[in-house]
């Protein structure tokens, strides 16, 4: 990590409660670094989209005062409901089971959606974006941090310290390029930002202390070289 911590709220969570929701790498810096990128108001209604288990859905409302519906699938809501209680949260986050293609909310009702080491699971469909935004109204805005690559890489160009991980399901990682012109193609967004996390590389040696033996392996021999964040966010018209 730099000299300056760049994510100074998520410093002021406890990392063993962080923990028992960590379902990959550290989800309070992966928010914090899209907020920076996001125009938040108190109250706004905010879209957590693949929220796990539901730690960025308790630091967006505790930390920007965001009305907030935690929405997984793997993720029983119930279990996310006694996470949210615990905060005193449970006026301002609404946790939901629903799938990323069946959505229960009503057209134009977010001001904001989220989507932090989730979207790469559904969203690379060239015909998500236009179903998602649906539930977002004209001029509200979509982020999103996904595991990235620093380029696009061609089946020959993958390194051989990322081909098994690649094969396995890696090969949704994509660049901060590619995810904006993924959306800028659509003409139903303007891309406002579209890069990759300058922090990347901490995050990812941060995660290594916490996976398993090949994914902790890939991440030391990187060393930064591919493996990034990918930041996209972009604004509906
Ligand atoms: C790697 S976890 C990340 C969870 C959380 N955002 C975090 O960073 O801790 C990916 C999440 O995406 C959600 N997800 C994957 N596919 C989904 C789909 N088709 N619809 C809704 N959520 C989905 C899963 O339920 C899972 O919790």
């Amino acid at each position: 990590m730099t000299a300056v911590d760049p994510f100074p709220r998520s410093a002021r969570y406890d990392p063993a409660w962080l923990e028992q929701c960590r379902m990959g790498p550290n989800v309070l810096w992966l928010c914090e670094a899209l907020c920076s990128k996001l125009t938040l108001r108190p109250g706004m209604r905010v879209l957590d989209l693949g929220c796990g288990r539901a730690a960025s859905s308790i630091f967006l409302a505790r930390e920007y005062g965001l009305r907030v519906f935690a929405n997984d699938l793997w993720i029983s809501p119930t279990e996310n409901l006694a996470r949210i209680v615990d905060a005193g949260l449970e006026a301002e986050i609404t946790p939901i089971r629903a799938e990323a293609h069946e959505l229960p909310y009503a057209h134009g009702y977010f001001d904001v959606i989220v989507s932090l080491d989730a979207y790469h699971y559904f969203g690379t469909d060239d015909l998500y974006l236009k179903s998602v935004l649906r539930f977002l109204r004209p001029g509200g805005e979509i982020g999103i941090v996904c595991p990235g690559v620093a380029r696009e890489l061609t089946p020959d160009q993958v390194p051989a310290h990322l081909r098994d991980l690649w094969r396995a399901d890696w090969h949704t990682f994509h660049s901060a390029q590619w995810w904006g012109l993924h959306w800028a193609k659509t003409e139903l967004v303007d891309v406002t930002n579209a890069e990759a996390l300058p922090d990347s590389h901490a995050i990812w040696q941060e995660f290594a202390g916490h996976t398993t033996e090949a994914e902790r392996a890939a991440i030391q021999a990187d060393r930064g070289e591919f493996l990034t964040f990918a930041r996209t966010v972009a604004t509906r018209r």
